[in-house]
């Protein structure tokens, strides 16, 4: 089944909360009926203004939307591989990635449970490479099922094509974001015991627990609620900014002020380190600094929230002032995770 609306209003479309509209907005839940979407008459020749989103969880729409904003709804979560220490899984883009984790973590299947609770869909984290505590969506990744907007076929693009890096993949720059329409993803997951509880605060999390699949995902969803803002409470798209790299040269000069400023490895570059772009933000004075109705989340600075009917441009003026703020103080340039439409 297919739905095509016009002048549609996108509240309820994005985590942030905000109520513009798009001049089209499609939603499909099977790969027929995408390419049926895509030679409708009012979408065909405009395919270079088409969006297509998951659950809208890393989008900040900056006013009304005038292009096409997709939204699929592909289900199904089905093992198509099984040996003895693993199992293939085939995933529709658009099934809510915490059920796929709570899904694997039920069926005793290892790899996925770091990456508990991270709001959106399973489509969209191929695309954003997701990741936290110390795991990447793209690693669990054997390949991308998508439907090639111009031909109309269906393609797969294995994991070591999909370009994966930090927050980055192929599918989030041209031609390949015009040209993809993530469909299904197919992932790796682990029947042997292995855990990774190296970052930050995840093992004494779990201290006196048994270390198990189900006490990691629930350490993690607690850790990220005590953090992280609920977006069905107060909007807002997870980590606005993405922590920068910088020379350890720099990254010296700093810490000869501010002892504590943490730092990580960069892999394969010795000379550089990536430090938290929330810390930076606080430690320019802005922790729940407020614009408008937007504001700097008081518990974890990286995040920007809709504290009270934000307007889009009370949050794009927002991470304007952060991004000038933290120049000004650290002579660090930062840079929005969010994609801004
Ligand atoms: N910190 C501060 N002040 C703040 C925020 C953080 O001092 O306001 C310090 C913390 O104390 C800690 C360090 O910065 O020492 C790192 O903080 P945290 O562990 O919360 O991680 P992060 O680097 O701020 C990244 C991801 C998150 C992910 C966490 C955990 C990015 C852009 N963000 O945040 O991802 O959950 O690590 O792995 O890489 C997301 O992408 O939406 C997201 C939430």
């Amino acid at each position: 089944m297919i739905t095509i609306t016009t002048n549609a209003s996108m509240l309820g479309k994005n985590t942030f909360g905000i109520d513009v509209k798009a001049a089209v907005f499609g939603e499909y839940n099977t790969v027929e009926g995408l390419r049926m979407i895509l030679t409708n008459e009012l979408i065909k020749g405009r395919k270079h203004q088409i969006w297509n989103i998951g659950q809208g969880s890393n989008i900040l729409f900056s006013g009304n939307y005038d292009g096409i904003i997709l939204h699929g709804k592909i289900k199904g979560i089905d093992i198509i591989d099984e040996t003895d220490t693993e199992v293939t899984v085939r995933v529709g883009a658009g099934e809510i990635w915490d059920d796929v984790v709570a899904w694997a973590v039920g069926h005793g299947f290892y790899g996925a449970e770091n990456l508990s609770a991270i709001p959106g869909e399973t489509g969209a984290a191929a695309v954003q490479n997701i990741g936290a505590y110390g795991a990447e969506f793209g690693n669990l990744v054997k390949h991308v099922e998508v439907l090639n907007t111009e031909t109309l076929e269906t393609e797969t693009i294995a994991q070591s094509d999909c370009q994966y890096g930090y927050r980055d993949s192929l599918f989030k720059h041209q031609p390949a974001k015009q040209l993809y329409v993530v469909t299904a993803v197919v992932i790796r997951l682990s029947k042997a015991v292995s855990f990774n509880l190296e970052y930050g605060n995840v093992k004494a999390a779990l201290d006196g627990k048994e270390i198990t699949l189900a006490n990691v995902r629930d350490a993690i969803v607690d850790i990220r609620a005590c953090k992280l803002p609920d977006w069905t409470k107060t909007g807002n798209a997870g980590s606005f900014f993405k922590n920068p790299v910088i020379s350890k040269e720099q990254f010296e000069g700093i810490k000869a002020n501010y002892p504590n400023i943490p730092s990580y490895k960069v892999a394969g570059e010795d000379n550089k380190v990536k430090v938290p772009a929330g810390w930076l933000i606080e430690n320019s004075g802005l922790k729940g600094f407020r614009h408008g109705g937007a504001q700097v989340y008081e518990k974890q600075c990286l995040v920007l929230v809709n504290a009270d009917n934000a307007s889009p441009s009370d949050i794009v003026e927002l991470s304007d002032i952060v991004i000038r703020t933290v120049k000004e103080k650290f002579d660090i340039e930062i840079s929005p995770e969010v994609n801004i439409l």
